[in-house]
């Protein structure tokens, strides 16, 4: 037997236990491996949040301001993405398949903005969720809209679809225009979604009382950016949310529709992986806006 093959020469190194290192992610520690590395390409191991670029809008309201064209106006943003959530028209038609960060499907739809908006049904099949390699399928939940009972079942049949096929299921608490937005509110709707098996939620961030709604939910929480603001305002969202205990963004118009996208996701980017003052990511904002030509 050759000396390096005797057990003496190997390095088993029998002294140091084996590593057995949590998940990063709050309430992800018991999934399997496929389902973690799927949540790893949509969060951030380091930072332990995200960046998600939302531009799934066209399923409802057709093509809204910023989304006229995705191939000039998105696909120059996604290398500051580390995720896209997106339809999957979008992703076939228009998205390079060398994009290698996640991939978060819009798996709910029907109406359009001329209808009842709580009207939606799931609208995509796992088989095509494997198939375009997606991270998560994200889905509708109305609590407190007319269609509730049928939005909360689209997002349990998804989350016993992506369950089985370790890919992860993030519930959209969507707000009726006459819903009170408050924290009261927030904290139901996104405490219903995770106790039902959502494995993580998109929600609105709300002034008083967001950290009782991380608190309270067990797992990560995303906040849409909502309506588009002045940017340093959308930084300062970026900066409450995370530093209240959101996992990160999943932010559409104000990236899209600000007067420098590329800067503003970058600006983005700042506040959520590296805790950039809203100050220090404006400036950052505004020195690559006018070196981008822009303004
Ligand atoms: C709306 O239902 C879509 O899911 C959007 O992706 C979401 O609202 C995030 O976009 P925004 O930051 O523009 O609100």
């Amino acid at each position: 037997m050759a000396d390096s093959e005797t057990a003496s020469a190997k390095k088993y190194q029998a002294d140091i236990p084996a590593r057995n290192e949590p998940f990063f992610l709050k309430g992800s520690n018991n999934y399997d491996w496929g389902m973690k590395n799927r949540l790893a390409n949509i969060f951030d191991a380091d930072s332990g949040r995200t960046v998600m670029l939302a531009f799934d809008h066209g399923y409802f309201l057709g093509p809204t301001s910023g989304l006229e064209r995705i191939d000039l106006d998105i696909v120059p943003l996604t290398p500051y993405a580390d995720t896209l959530m997106l339809t999957r028209g979008i992703l076939r038609s228009s998205i390079p398949p060398t994009y290698t960060g996640g991939i978060v499907l819009r798996a709910s739809g029907g109406p359009s903005i001329l209808k009842e908006l709580s009207d939606e049904e799931i609208a995509l099949s796992i088989d095509e969720v494997i198939r375009l390699n997606a991270a998560a399928m994200a889905v509708q939940v109305f609590v407190g809209g007319e269609f509730e009972t049928r939005s909360i079942h689209n997002m349990t049949r998804l989350v016993d679809l992506g369950n089985r096929h370790g890919i992860a299921t993030l519930a959209v608490t969507a707000v009726g225009k006459d819903m009170a937005r408050d924290a009261q509110y927030i904290r139901l709707a996104t405490r219903i979604c995770a106790e039902l098996g959502a494995t993580y939620v998109k929600t609105y961030y709300v002034e008083d009382g967001f950290e009782s709604v991380t608190a309270s939910c067990p797992v990560p929480i995303v906040i849409a950016g909502g309506k588009k603001l002045p940017e340093r305002e959308a930084l300062q969202l970026a900066n409450r949310a995370v530093e209240a205990g959101a996992s990160g963004v999943d932010m559409g118009r104000n990236i899209f529709q600000a007067e420098c996208p590329v800067a503003m996701i970058q600006a983005v980017r700042k506040v959520v992986h590296e805790g950039a003052a809203p100050r220090e990511a404006f400036e950052f904002y505004e020195t690559t806006r006018r070196e981008s030509g822009v303004g």
